[in-house]
């Protein structure tokens, strides 16, 4: 049973996994095409004194097309086993394969979003996006743009408003 937790509950374990293996985006466009990828990078704390879980999406991923049309996205904590299909998502896009499909991974709509989070997950986030804003390549340090944007496709930041986040009774005991 996944019920409602404090928007900062799993602060700590989302942390971890965002400097491991990662965690998944999941998104869905107007036409209901279901996508998740992985994501490594990402910020949750408080602005506007509300809470937000920031991701940075590259242009070229699909995902990016379809948080445009969608405006919302889920971020789901993988359970541990989940290594593979995180190395999946990672490196395959929606564009060419139903990720969902190929992996056996439940999409099941939101309790605050049309978006779906990912059931295999104990834990998810739903948000929606309240700001974003395009990487400005003159107003990064040279340092980074060298080590992150050697082709350029800079990030699109998605500030998502963490709208409720939930989890299964057993989550802890399932997280990597
Ligand atoms: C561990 C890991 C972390 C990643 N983090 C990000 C990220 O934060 N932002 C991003 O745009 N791409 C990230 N990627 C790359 C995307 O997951 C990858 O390009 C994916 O195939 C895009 O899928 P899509 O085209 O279906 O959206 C990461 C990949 C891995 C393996």
């Amino acid at each position: 049973m996944r019920r409602k937790v404090d928007p900062f509950e799993y602060l700590i374990e989302t942390e971890r996994l965002l400097k491991g293996d990662g965690l998944f985006l999941v998104s869905a466009g107007k036409d209901g095409k279901v996508n998740t990828m992985t994501i490594g990078w990402g910020l949750i704390g408080t602005i506007w004194r509300k809470p937000f879980f920031l991701v940075a999406v590259r242009p070229s991923r699909f995902t990016h097309h379809l948080i445009e049309e969608s405006g919302e996205f889920t971020v789901c904590l993988p359970a541990r086993g989940m290594e593979q299909a995180l190395e999946f998502c990672g490196t395959r896009s929606g564009r060419d394969v139903d990720k969902f499909r190929a992996l056996n991974l439940t999409a099941v709509k939101g309790f605050e979003v049309a978006v779906p989070y990912i059931a295999e997950c104990p834990v998810h986030y739903e948000c929606r996006v309240a700001y974003k804003t395009d990487l400005k390549p003159e107003a990064l340090e040279e340092e980074l743009r060298r080590d992150c944007y050697p082709a350029g496709d800079y990030h699109t930041l998605y500030f998502g408003l963490i709208l409720g986040v939930y989890a299964e009774e057993d989550a802890r005991d399932r997280l990597p």
